[in-house]
């Protein structure tokens, strides 16, 4: 068939007559058909932005013209979540599961923002209605609770599980902090103890009904993280990386582990993608985006680079996260709810 779609047609226009174009969009790792922005753009100044190769335009508006005409394209189609192990008490593989998604963050290392997105991403989700509750599977360095401002402990609930804390936003939360008697007390447990936490965490807490269980995960490739994918229902995985993080491969080894063990990763994230002067200048401090060496490494979309804040840091510390607003994380929700759409 002739081709009907073009490189200068407008993005948003593609998508509203051929929807099945949507998932190829996705699928090169261009989340443009999610933002406001960015559908208005052409085929071609999306590429662009995203900082494709003529070659890969050409690919991209060949799969597009697939799409739309109903046959297969180079995007090869997204397996069901297999990333689940054994059912726990709670949710699960019923039909009717509570929890609809559990979302694993990670990342190969630590400091790159990965409890930052969570948060926000937890925020985020909320303020478009969603029932969330947030998992700190960071035993040992646990950061949720502070983040959010969660005071106290944990009280039996009337089905005599954990009840969990709720932020000022109504976003529930279970963190080891809460089960410490100072917070400043240190976690020392070996491996098997973590993981027992995790999973009672995720079996013995009284979630309710939830959207989104977002669990917030410590650096790296060992205990915790393989718990997470092993023993709980996980529907999918978002990966945080940061520009210079690239180079150390340090995230190839997260990425390959998520890979071995049959998990879906849902989209990645670069964080402290650049800085912006209130004039607007932006500033790369850590070297230039790659995402789109994130995105043909997972074959996943880039859900969004997200600035370094310094506003984020003082929030964070002083428990108010929940009264960040900036665009680039609003943006992210909205292309981590369309994405996981398009992928069931
Ligand atoms: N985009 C950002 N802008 C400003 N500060 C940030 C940003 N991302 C992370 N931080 C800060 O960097 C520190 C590490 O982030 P954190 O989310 O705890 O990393 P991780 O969970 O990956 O170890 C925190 O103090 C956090 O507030
Ligand atoms: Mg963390």
């Amino acid at each position: 068939m002739a081709e009907t779609i073009t490189a200068d047609m407008v993005i948003h226009d593609v998508v509203a007559k051929y929807p099945a174009t949507v998932k190829v969009f996705h699928g090169h790792g261009l989340p443009c058909t999610a933002c406001a922005v960015g559908a208005r753009e052409s085929v071609s100044g999306g590429a662009r932005t995203h900082h494709f190769s003529p070659e890969k335009l050409e690919i991209l508006v060949k799969d597009l013209n697939a799409a739309a005409n109903g046959e297969p394209t180079s995007i090869t189609p997204k397996k069901a979540p297999v990333g689940r192990g054994v059912p726990l008490t709670m949710a699960s593989s019923s039909p009717d599961r509570k929890i609809k998604n559990v979302i694993a963050v990670m990342s190969g290392k630590g400091g790159v923002g990965k409890s930052l997105v969570t948060g926000l991403l937890a925020v985020s989700l909320r303020r478009q209605g969603q029932q969330v509750g947030i998992l700190d599977g960071d035993i040992t360095g646990p950061s949720i609770a502070r983040m959010f401002g969660t005071k106290g402990s944990p009280t039996k609930s009337a089905g005599g599980g954990i009840e969990p804390l709720r932020s000022k936003g109504g976003i529930k939360v279970v963190s080891m902090n809460m089960f410490l008697e100072k917070e400043s007390d240190p976690v020392v447990w070996r491996g098997p103890m973590i993981s027992s936490a995790i999973k009672q965490f995720y079996s013995d807490v009284e979630w309710g009904n939830l959207d989104y269980l977002l669990v917030d995960l410590p650096p790296g490739t060992s205990d915790a993280p393989m718990t997470v994918m092993q023993a709980l229902p996980l529907d999918g995985v978002i990966i945080v990386s940061s520009p210079q993080m690239l180079a150390t491969m340090i995230v190839m080894k997260c990425i390959n582990m998520v890979q071995q063990m049959k998990g879906t990763i849902v989209g990645v994230v670069e964080n402290m993608s650049y800085f912006q002067t209130p004039a607007g200048e932006r500033f790369e401090i850590f070297g230039p985006s790659n995402g789109t060496e994130l995105v043909s490494m997972t074959g996943a979309p880039l859900l969004g680079a997200l600035p370094i804040d310094p506003a984020l840091a003082t929030l964070c510390d002083a428990g108010r996260v929940e009264e960040y607003y900036s665009e680039p994380y609003e943006e992210l929700a909205a292309d981590f709810v369309s994405t996981l759409k398009i992928q069931r």
